[in-house]
């Protein structure tokens, strides 16, 4: 991919979402949101792509990742009016459908095309198939850490706004009580990631987004994780009792070993 390539493939991105500006009031805040969400990702991705040393050729490959990744939020928004998949459609799917539909990777080689459309259309699988050999997971991987590293932040920012100014289906729709759900506690506590289907108050689904903790694939994903330090701000807003309390330090923890001892790209490839 030349880098004209993705320059236009960043002018039709702004173009795109353009589209969407006729919206109302309450949908253009959620619009926006996945909007600031791809910018940042693809600010996120440049710092991966060169904290894991990849060559000028895989960061561009990894930009168009970045800014197609998410594109089906936009109809999947406008169609369902959320961000759940599970009531309306996979995002991932839609976003393919988007990028098919305006031949946005028309110009490129079968091989180089297959590869961002397979990052796209496996961003925000639960775990990772095996079957996928590299250089697909590069990308996969690259994507998955990117996109939770900017959900960390469009979720703490989330609870810094005021209530008639949050972006409202950034929280799922669940309940804002003031308890966590043992078993999200003990998934946490045990290093692994929490399932939607197991999350029943707003509190589990921050407990949820600790977890991803325990999903990043790159030293520089911990770096960045730790340098931000998304993750001592969410268990801030979060009511722990003493066993959510040392899950949390478990995970605090594992971000700091891994931002020093994570093996680095080049080492595994
Ligand atoms: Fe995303």
């Amino acid at each position: 991919m030349e880098q004209a390539q993705l320059d236009r493939l960043q002018q039709w991105f702004e173009a795109y979402v353009r589209t969407y500006n006729d919206i109302d009031e309450e949908g253009s805040r959620n619009i926006l949101l996945k909007v600031e969400h791809t910018r940042k990702v693809c600010g996120i991705m440049e710092l991966l792509a060169e904290g894991e040393g990849l060559t000028a050729e895989e960061t561009r490959i990894a930009g168009a990742v970045a800014l197609l990744h998410d594109v089906g939020r936009f109809p999947q928004f406008r169609r369902w009016r959320t961000f759940r998949d599970s009531d309306s459609d996979n995002h991932a799917r839609l976003g393919i459908e988007v990028i098919r539909r305006h031949g946005l990777l028309d110009g490129l080689p079968d091989a180089e095309r297959t590869l961002i459309e397979e990052a796209v259309r496996f961003h925000n699988l639960l775990a990772l198939p095996l079957r996928f050999k590299s250089p697909t997971t590069l990308y996969i991987r690259l994507i998955r850490d990117a996109d939770k590293l900017d959900i960390w932040r469009v979720f703490f920012d989330y609870f810094r706004q005021p209530d008639d100014l949050r972006p409202s289906a950034v929280t799922l729709g669940f309940p804002d009580l003031p308890e966590v759900t043992p078993a999200c506690v003990a998934e946490l506590a045990a290093g692994r990631i929490i399932r939607l289907e197991d999350v029943r108050v707003l509190n589990d689904f921050k407990l949820l987004q600790i977890s991803w903790v325990y999903d990043l694939n790159f030293r520089s994903s911990y770096r960045l994780l730790q340098e931000r330090g998304h993750i001592p701000a969410l268990a801030a807003t979060i009511p722990l009792d003493e066993p959510a309390r040392q899950a949390v330090a478990l995970a605090v923890a594992a971000i700091e070993k891994n931002a020093r001892e994570y093996p680095q790209l080049t080492a595994s490839t």
